[in-house]
């Protein structure tokens, strides 16, 4: 399985998912869940399919449990933030743990992927 490959799967999966949600708020003219939708979107396609290009450039990473266990965290963060965000912009307070857990979650595969990506840039400086 390679980080890329996921990532590029998810992603489309992602942007697929926002789209819909885009559609249902502007047919039914209840933007309420626009943040949600926002975030679904930038955190789901934007920045997932960054992460694949990154790891697509750099084939010693595809494999490595670190690039896998980085998408992976970053595809359940993706979801449990945009429910727990959909939940609270649309007046369910019930959803702020998720918001905040999902928050979490992506701020550690993120500082995951910039430790992969410092180690990957100066082993490369090195070279
Ligand atoms: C079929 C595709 C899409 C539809 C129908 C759609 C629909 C919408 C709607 C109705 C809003 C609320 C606008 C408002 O109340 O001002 C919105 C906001 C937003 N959407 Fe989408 N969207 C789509 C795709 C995307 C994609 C692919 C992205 C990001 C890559 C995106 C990012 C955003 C952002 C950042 C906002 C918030 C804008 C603001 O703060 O004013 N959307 N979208």
């Amino acid at each position: 399985m390679k980080a890329s490959s996921v990532s590029f799967q998810a992603a489309i999966l992602f942007v697929i998912a926002g789209m819909i949600w885009g559609f249902i708020m502007a047919i039914s003219e209840d933007h309420s869940a626009m943040a949600a939708h926002a975030h679904l979107n930038l955190l789901g396609w934007v920045s997932l399919f960054l992460f694949g290009l990154y790891y697509r450039l750099h084939p010693s990473l595809e494999h490595s449990k670190g690039a896998l266990i980085q998408v992976g965290l970053w595809i359940v963060g993706t979801i449990v933030q945009a429910v727990g965000v959909g939940l609270v912009t649309t007046g369910d307070n019930s959803g702020e743990p998720f918001a905040a857990g999902g928050s979490f979650i992506v701020l550690a595969s993120m500082l995951l992927f910039g430790w992969l990506v410092f180690g990957s840039e100066r082993a490369g400086v090195r070279a």
